[in-house]
């Protein structure tokens, strides 16, 4: 028994933030975002439009996409940061929104990686017994972005990508996943304030403590280390070399990143999804949507070769290899 990617979906909303747009709000320019990142734009949620908004909305494709009712779901997970609330759990407001009557619901938090680890959860439960998980990556990273600090509002973007992983008795199939973690490197990436080590406070938000902060350049180095280590530990523990892989799909941070790490691989860079340059970095909804985005574009195909490669706060690093 084996568990499936029977549908993907995603949703990005309609406001556009281009490099243009941020020369604006602080002292950056386009050049330095294109060239230190690869972003030209990225998408923003309206006001009032919150995580839950998004993720039903990228849930509903994937379920078309799968040909499936709400009703067949048998769990709903929502890798997300920037949920609608600090409780409930996001997914209960999709459950409730997709009427998905019969399905359990919780959030997962991995930061960038929350995708992957969910897809990871997923595929257990598939494999136990489970017809239909709907998994979703939604983010609303403009939430958490602090518009005054140019090292970190220039790099992130809000959307949501899903799929629907259901059970499978041929070749295809989620082959295995690789989920890590090092906490040791938690204060790379994180949100310092509004948590109960620091709860909401006159002064949390006077030192904008709400907002996510980075060390951008310790965190690059990390990551171009780790994925490379974890698409080669995912492809060797099944038995697959690079030159297998028809497409990488990877969490959409930074394209100089990417390019650092697929030269490391080998992989030419023709069987790799690129679209930071339109979303910019959504956190969890980045592979997701990407995924979506290579579906629809015709770029996987039945028995595709598939590999995921995330990284994110945590720190964590995750990878995926599916035969579609
Ligand atoms: O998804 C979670 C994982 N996150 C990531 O993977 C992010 C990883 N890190 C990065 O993508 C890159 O480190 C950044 C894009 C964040 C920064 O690029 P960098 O090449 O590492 O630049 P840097 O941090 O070394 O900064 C270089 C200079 C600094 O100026 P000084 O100190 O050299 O005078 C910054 O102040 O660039 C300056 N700078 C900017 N200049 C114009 C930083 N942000 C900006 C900006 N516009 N937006």
């Amino acid at each position: 028994m084996k568990a499936c990617i029977s549908g993907t979906g995603s949703y990005a909303p309609v406001k556009i933030l281009t490099n243009a747009d941020l020369e604006q709000m602080v002292a950056t320019s386009d050049e330095w975002i294109r060239e230190r990142t690869g972003i030209r734009e990225r998408r923003l949620a309206a006001t009032g439009e919150a995580c839950s908004d998004l993720a039903v909305q990228a849930g509903k494709r994937a379920l078309a996409s799968a040909g499936l009712m709400a009703t067949d779901l048998d769990m709903i997970l929502v890798a997300t940061c920037t949920g609608d609330y600090p409780l409930p759990a996001t997914a209960c407001l999709v459950q409730h929104q997709l009427g998905a009557t019969k399905a359990a619901a919780c959030d997962l938090s991995a930061a960038c990686c929350g995708f992957v680890y969910a897809l990871s959860i997923a595929d257990a439960y598939v494999k136990s017994g489970m017809q239909h998980v709907l998994v979703i990556g939604a983010e609303v990273m403009s939430a958490i972005t602090d518009w005054t600090d140019r090292n970190t509002c220039v790099l992130f973007g809000d959307g949501a990508g899903a799929v629907v992983v259901s059970a499978s008795d041929g070749e295809r199939g989620i082959l295995s996943t690789q989920l890590r973690s090092d906490g040791t490197l938690c204060e790379l990436i994180m949100v310092p304030g509004g948590g109960s080590r620091m709860p909401l406070s006159e002064k949390v938000v006077e030192e904008r403590l709400q907002y996510i902060k980075m060390k951008g350049n310790e965190t690059f180095k990390v990551a171009v280390r780790t994925l490379e280590e974890i698409a080669r530990t995912t492809l060797s523990a099944n038995n697959l070399r690079v030159e297998d892989v028809d497409l990488y799909v990877p969490h959409q941070a930074n394209i100089r990143i990417l390019k650092a790490v697929i030269e490391r691989l080998g992989l030419p860079v023709e069987k790799v999804l690129l679209n930071v340059d339109r979303y910019g970095n959504t956190s969890a909804a980045s592979i997701p949507i990407a995924l979506d985005e290579a579906v629809r574009e015709g770029r996987v195909k039945a028995g595709s070769l598939v590999m995921l490669g995330a990284f994110g706060a945590g720190l964590t690093w995750a990878s995926a290899v599916i035969r579609w």
